[in-house]
């Protein structure tokens, strides 16, 4: 599968968030290229879920972003999935290293690309950029 190559139009205008969603877009492209570990890349996605999310959602939470709840039902389909996908390859099933990699694909346009720029867009009509910075750097502490 081809590579995917990062476009600004990604970013959802937050660093420290875009620069998370760029190490899942790394195992993202690492999938397509084949060169995924599959020994590692479970923990790997666990680590970045239990760190990536919780930070999101202690921010959402501060904001009072209206969306928290759907939002965090997302984080946990994301978990369950990835668990699931790890079960069925330590069960030797083959074909779940390739599913995984269409999941992280799915995730990074619909999940990501939407709604992850809606909190950010409601976030911006809260606070300026300056307050945004701070507050995100106290969430991820
Ligand atoms: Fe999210």
């Amino acid at each position: 599968m081809d590579q995917l190559i990062w476009k600004s139009n990604f970013s959802i205008g937050i660093d420290e968030i875009d620069q998370q969603h760029k190490t899942l877009f790394m195992y993202l492209n690492k999938g397509m290229a084949g060169v995924i570990d599959p020994d590692g890349i479970f923990d790997n996605l666990k680590a970045y879920a239990g760190l990536h999310f919780s930070g999101e959602e202690k921010l959402m939470r501060k904001i009072g972003y209206p969306g928290l709840e759907g939002h965090q039902h997302q984080h946990r389909l994301f978990v369950e999935r990835v668990e699931q996908l790890e079960r069925a390859v330590i069960g030797g099933e083959k074909q779940a290293v390739s599913q995984l990699v269409s999941f992280l694909r799915d995730w990074f346009l619909e999940h990501i690309l939407t709604e992850d720029k809606n909190y950010a867009n409601y976030m911006r009509t809260k606070m300026n950029e300056d307050d945004i910075i701070f507050l995100v750097a106290y969430s991820y502490e």
